[in-house]
Parts: C-alpha cells; sequence; structure tokens
C-alpha cells in the first residue's frame, strides 16, 4: 500500500475524489477545494510519485494509479464515489470504470481524452522521461505552461502551473509520461458507462482537439459536454468557478 499524500474538506456527504494531470499534484484543485459546497466531501489525493506522495520502485500502469485510488478509497471508507479526472487524471477515471464500475456514482473528465497516444506520441513520451530523470522537470517546467492555458489567463495562473511543475518529482515526471505512453485505447468502452458523466473541455485547449472532446462526449451515453469558453488544457484554474458549479451539480 502506498501512503498517498490526501488533501481533504469536509468529511460528510458524497465523496468527490479529485485526480490531477500531468506533471502536477493535487493543488491544481486549490479552488475547487475551497469552493465546492460543504455538503460535499471532497478528497484530493497526490498520485505515486507526484506532489508528495512517494513513488514504489519499478515501472508503473496507468491501471496502478486507480488500484492506488481504489485502496485509499477503502481506507477512507468511501465505498462508492463520484470522480473528476483532469487530463492524465481522465486516463486513470477510464481505468476506475472498468476495475470498479459499480463504486462510481459520477464522472467528470476535465480537458482529456479517451484515445490512446499515436507512435509518434509514444516516442516524444520516452524523451520527456529521460530528460527528466537527467535534468530534473524544469524543461516541462519553462515550456508546458504557456502552452497549458487559453488566450488570455487569468493573473496567477501560469505561475501557479510553473510552481507545481518545477517542484514535480524527476522520477514520478518519468513514471507518469511512460505510463501514458503504455495507456490503452478508451474508446471501445464509451457506450459501455452507465453512469452520469460529464465533459468539461477547454475551447482553447492546444493540447485535446475540440473535436476530439466531442467525439468522447457523444461516444458516452447522457454524456453533459460543457464548453469552457476561455480556458485553455487547465479550466479548474482559468475557469475555476465554472468547473466548481459543473462538479457540484455532477456530484449534488
Ligand atoms: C496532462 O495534462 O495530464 C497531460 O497533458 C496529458 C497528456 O500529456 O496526455
Amino acid at each position: 500500500m502506498i501512503p498517498l499524500k490526501l488533501t481533504t474538506r469536509n468529511d460528510k456527504g458524497p465523496a468527490l475524489l479529485l485526480i490531477h494531470g500531468f506533471p502536477l499534484d493535487h493543488r491544481i484543485w486549490q479552488s475547487q477545494l475551497e469552493k465546492l459546497p460543504f455538503s460535499i466531501r471532497v478528497l484530493a489525493p497526490d498520485l505515486r510519485g507526484c506532489g508528495a506522495s512517494p513513488l514504489p520502485p519499478g515501472p508503473c500502469a496507468i491501471d496502478d494509479y486507480a488500484r492506488d485510488l481504489l485502496t485509499l478509497m477503502n481506507e477512507q471508507r468511501a465505498d462508492k464515489f463520484y470522480v473528476a479526472g483532469h487530463s492524465m487524471g481522465g486516463y486513470i477515471v477510464f481505468s476506475l470504470l472498468r476495475q470498479a464500475p459499480g463504486r462510481i456514482l459520477g464522472a467528470a473528465f476535465v480537458s482529456s481524452r479517451a484515445l490512446p497516444d499515436t507512435e509518434e506520441a509514444r516516442k516524444t513520451r520516452q524523451t520527456v522521461a529521460q530528460r527528466a530523470e537527467l535534468e530534473g522537470p524544469g524543461f516541462l517546467a519553462d515550456s508546458m505552461p504557456a502552452k497549458a492555458v487559453g488566450d488570455s489567463p487569468a493573473p496567477g495562473v501560469l505561475d501557479t502551473l510553473k510552481t507545481i511543475m518545477s517542484q514535480a518529482q524527476p522520477a514520478g515526471v518519468a513514471a507518469a509520461a511512460r505510463a501514458m505512453a503504455g495507456r490503452i485505447d478508451s474508446t471501445p468502452g464509451l457506450a459501455r458507462i452507465s453512469c452520469p458523466v460529464l465533459v468539461l473541455a477547454g475551447r482553447q485547449d492546444k493540447i485535446i482537439p475540440a473535436a476530439e472532446s466531442e467525439a468522447m462526449a457523444k461516444g458516452i451515453p447522457g454524456a453533459k459536454l460543457v464548453w469552457c469558453e476561455r480556458s485553455g488544457h487547465v479550466p479548474m484554474l482559468e475557469e475555476a468557478d465554472l468547473v466548481t458549479r459543473e462538479l457540484a451539480a455532477l456530484a449534488k
């Protein structure tokens, strides 16, 4: 069992698990941790090798992150729960839906995708993993924030991303890059998802094309697609109140 660092707010009400993306940690959900209604029990862990959570030895896959979270939710006595995953966190939500569909009351995908990596993307992941191991996360902190935001990010958004990314664990970054490269295609399972689903997509996302978000939402029976018109890839920071409102509506 991996002792994941867990940040919570409130210990009553329906549980909402917030899963961060790459190369980030729970602090990406700060606004939601502060502003979600007190009727919801919010749990925001750092994934293994991210933030303040340790990385166990050996390779890890997206399914391993999901297993860690199922164990965490057992420990927290949250048998059934809502879940929101940002980008890589969404890849983990798909794994949770495969591994424990009966435990998921509702799922939100925030700037995420069902498709796997292309061959070219897999090669880039290997380079990212090797560079992170050799140089640390500085090169990502320098290059990724600008790519992650829309045209006019609110003050502080770029700094928040840069701070979190520059503090990422090199080995954890490498492990996550390799895990994402190895993830399976989740599109064949979309039609079988039976819980309420929310797809939140940034209209100005340069990482996940709008057409992909639309196709993913269309593929999931009854899914609600919400466009964050002023956001790039990090709407929980760029349009925090909208994301908070939509997550509150899902988990109420
Ligand atoms: C993320 O935000 O988690 C990553 O951009 C996802 C990815 O690189 O596929």
